[in-house]
């Protein structure tokens, strides 16, 4: 698959930071704008790395968002390192969230993060280390 790579870039997203909160999604859906992918298949990228941001800002020490584009997909790797997620299937239900009472008071915390960027690419993967991280891969084929 390596040799379809045309294009790969790496952002660092930092837990709480709320002020800087959709930046590394906005730089990602720039650079896909940049390289004229057709505009559905960026909504669907960006409502998708817009979750996985915020969810390293909202539950992570830190994390990299890592896009990757290739002749067929487009693929982000968002990695964080923080406290993992126990039960993924759980996590995984809309609606379900541990979002702290302050960060319901910012807007977020609706428990639709993760679903939604599931229902945005055509493939998606998450793997958690308890105590240790999260990493979540998510593809969007070109077509
Ligand atoms: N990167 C992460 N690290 C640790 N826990 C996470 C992470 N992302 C999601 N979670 C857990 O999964 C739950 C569901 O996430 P999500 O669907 O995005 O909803 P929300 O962010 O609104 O709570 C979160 O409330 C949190 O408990
Ligand atoms: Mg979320």
């Amino acid at each position: 698959m390596a040799k379809n790579l045309l294009l790969t870039d790496k952002y660092i997203v930092i837990g709480r930071d709320f002020e800087h909160g959709g930046e590394a999604s906005s730089k990602i859906k720039n650079e896909l704008k940049r390289l004229g992918i057709s505009s559905d298949i960026i909504r669907n990228i960006s409502i998708a790395s817009y979750e996985a941001e915020m969810n390293i800002i909202i539950y992570a020490k830190d994390g990299t968002m890592t896009l990757e584009v290739y002749s067929n997909k487009i693929k982000i790797i968002a990695e964080d390192i923080g406290p993992g997620i126990s039960d993924i299937e759980l996590a995984m239900k809309e609606g379900y969230s541990t979002a702290p009472p302050e960060v319901i008071e910012m807007g977020f915390g609706a428990g639709m993060g993760l679903p939604n960027i599931k229902k945005n690419s055509d493939t998606f993967r998450i793997d958690s280390v308890i105590g240790k991280g999260t990493k979540l891969i998510f593809e969007v084929n070109l077509r």
